[in-house]
């Protein structure tokens, strides 16, 4: 019988699984669950005999792919994908997907609800400052920059975004001002919000250059990923300006120096919350069971993120 597998170090809610669980069952496959594992030798285990994989952060490189000897999909529930090694994945004929959009409103929420904790010192009783009226930059205008841009502006905030793949008229239509680059939106925007992946081209990109146009009271909100950001160099900027605050969803390597050093002007939530929703795991993990199914009878590779 066909073995789907949930590999989730971070569990999904339970009614995500059950809902996995309905659409496995109901084509006729068998789901194994593997939670919250300690070490990699129990993952290296559970993918041995796995048809297929469902996964969200989970470290799929080219040890756990080469281990998966009957693995033929591998679907990351969620956007982001560079937690699998897709060279090796081409290389054992595994289809890697991912689930585009269906987290996206979480991630979102997250954005703004750690905008206002943070403009109101940290809810630590002082007077803080409000979101309306102010510039919010989007740098990366996809599925959860556009939800960041509907929801900011049910908050009365004046959007702006950059994304080197979208044209200015794509982004316009939308009601929100297109700039023509990462450094115009910096120098523009006092709050800024990270929704770009982390790439050979992205890593290390958010730097003390980029950093250092934002106007006075900066805010930068980071749902994206920790590695995108230049971490020695937001450190120096910090410590140079007072007036900065970073909040971040991914917690940096230097998170204790940050903490300290910065104390009232940045935080980290303490394990990646963004997508942490039950209706957020629902969909990511019930899309990314659909496209197994149809990927195993129909061959349908929608989604596909790998070559073959
Ligand atoms: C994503 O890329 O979809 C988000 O970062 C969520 O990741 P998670 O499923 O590991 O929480």
């Amino acid at each position: 019988m066909t073995k789907v597998l949930i590999a989730t170090d971070k569990p999904f809610a339970a009614e995500a699984v059950n809902g996995i669980r309905n659409v496995i069952e109901n084509a006729g496959f068998e789901l194994v669950l593997l939670e919250k594992y300690t070490e990699k030798k129990q993952l290296l285990d559970a993918v041995a005999n796995a048809d297929a994989a469902i996964i969200r952060s989970d470290i799929f490189d080219k040890e756990v792919l080469d281990a998966a000897k009957s693995m033929k999909i591998v679907v990351r529930a969620g956007a982001g994908y560079d937690n699998v090694d897709l060279d090796a994945a081409t290389a054992n004929n595994i289809c890697v997907m991912n689930t585009p959009g269906q987290n996206a409103n979480a991630v979102a929420e997250l954005a703004l609800g750690m905008a206002v904790y943070a403009v109101r010192n940290f809810y630590n009783g002082t007077s803080g400052t409000e979101l309306f009226g102010k510039k919010l930059g989007i740098h990366a205008y996809g599925n959860v920059g556009r939800n960041v841009a509907r929801i900011a502006k049910g908050f009365g905030m004046e959007v702006y975004a950059f994304d080197p793949f979208l044209s200015a008229e794509a982004i316009e239509k939308e009601g929100v001002k297109a700039v023509a680059s990462a450094e115009e939106l910096y120098s523009t925007c006092q709050f800024v919000s990270l929704h770009i992946p982390a790439t050979a081209e992205t890593k290390n990109s958010i730097n003390y250059a980029l950093l250092s146009k934002m106007p006075k009271k900066a805010l930068l909100i980071n749902t994206a990923r920790k590695e995108v950001i230049n971490e020695a160099e937001i450190v120096k900027l910090m410590e140079e300006r007072t007036d900065f605050k970073y909040v971040t969803d991914i917690m940096p390597a230097n998170h204790a120096e940050m903490a300290e050093k910065f104390a009232g002007r940045y935080f980290s939530t303490p394990k990646k919350m963004g997508a942490q929703t039950a209706e957020a795991n629902t969909n990511a993990g019930i899309a990314a069971a659909n496209q197994i199914v149809d990927f195993i009878k129909n061959g349908n590779e929608r989604f596909r993120v790998n070559k073959k």
